[in-house]
């Protein structure tokens, strides 16, 4: 029994001292869910049960290294020991037990975010596609937004589709991720529980653009959030829709500023802030003016001219999928933005 003490003691000193350790760290981001709660608590436990099994074998290794060490003068054999039934099961119950409890507690995680629709939740679509996101919400009849804006304690479904290959939607905040797969609807319910700016990225490697697919997310009050309806109402009916003229809405709705922004601030593409007529550096050290001829052949053919200090990620099917009055108009909103 006396060989038991020091390692017992050591157990649940290293024990104490990691748990308080991975206690006062923080383990995970700021929780900004309601479902994120229970993967929460399962990491902290898992950690903390894990903080003991490795204290617990360290110690007795390290104790039995030296106590059980060959001394001067012995030759033989140690002691052979055949099976310890109480032991034996011990070590079968214990596990098998700590397994169930975790793996019933995970299960109650999956079925919070998998749970059958709940009552006035808000409905969002999000297509995925390389290597952007963007977000409609049918109900409010607002679609293409570049940036997901969703009310505070208000329980949403994501329906999540993707148009190429295989995205994940992850909001590191929110703590639950789910792929977006090609002919597949995946529904992911969350709820909001803190105002703030969050961002969603994409967990799942789809190209060389994966990096950069990444999209803003506001969790904002609902009067703020009801104001931001409204707002986007107003803005779709004053705008003639797509086919129409106006190079802003043709650009979000082609999603355009998922990568390039519109106030010179860095992204994923060159600004077109104080673009058009600009020299521009290209990678192979030439030099270009951005003028409309520029422009078009950088939208329907972007890797013939890289930009210096950017990858070719932009997609190459624009020429397909705008017109070229589309395009002309995309080129005219960006002579604006001085
Ligand atoms: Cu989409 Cu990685």
């Amino acid at each position: 029994m006396k060989r038991f003490i020091i390692p017992a003691i050591s157990t649940a000193i290293a024990t104490v001292a990691l748990i308080v350790f991975l206690w006062r760290i923080r383990l995970t981001p700021f929780l900004a869910s309601a479902q994120g709660r229970v993967p929460d608590v399962l990491l902290r436990w898992l950690f903390t049960i894990s903080a003991f099994f490795f204290s617990l074998v360290l110690s007795f290794l390290i104790y039995e290294v030296f106590a059980f060490r060959r001394r001067r003068g012995e030759e033989g054999d140690g002691l052979t020991i055949y099976n310890n039934p109480t032991l034996e099961i011990i070590w079968t119950a214990v596990p098998l037990i700590i397994v169930t409890v975790l793996g019933i507690y995970g299960a109650i995680g999956l079925v919070n975010i998998r749970q059958p629709p709940a009552q006035n939740e808000l409905v969002i679509d999000v297509q995925a596609r390389q290597w952007a996101w963007s977000f409609d919400y049918p109900v409010q009849n607002i679609r293409n937004m570049s940036e997901a804006v969703l009310p505070v304690n208000q329980p949403i479904v994501f329906r999540l589709h993707s148009s190429d290959v295989i995205h994940s939607f992850w909001i590191t905040q929110f703590r639950i991720k789910m792929d977006a797969i090609p002919g597949i609807t995946n529904e992911l319910r969350l709820t909001p529980i803190q105002v703030g700016d969050y961002r969603v990225e994409c967990a799942e490697i789809c190209g060389t653009g994966h990096t950069y697919m990444m999209a803003p997310v506001r969790v904002l009050n609902q009067a703020d959030f009801d104001q931001w309806v409204s707002q986007q109402q107003q803005a779709a009916q004053a705008t003639p829709a797509a086919g129409g003229q106006d190079g802003r809405t043709i650009a979000q709705q082609a999603g355009c500023q998922n990568c390039h922004s519109l106030d010179g601030s860095p992204s994923a593409g060159p600004t077109w802030k104080g673009l058009y007529g600009s020299q521009v550096k290209l990678a192979d050290g030439a030099e270009a003016t951005a003028n409309d001829e520029y422009l078009y052949r950088s939208i329907i053919d972007p890797s013939a001219q890289i930009v210096q200090g950017f990858p070719d990620i932009m997609p190459k099917d624009f020429g397909g999928k705008l017109s070229d009055e589309q395009i002309k108009a995309i080129i005219d909103f960006i002579k604006t933005l001085k």
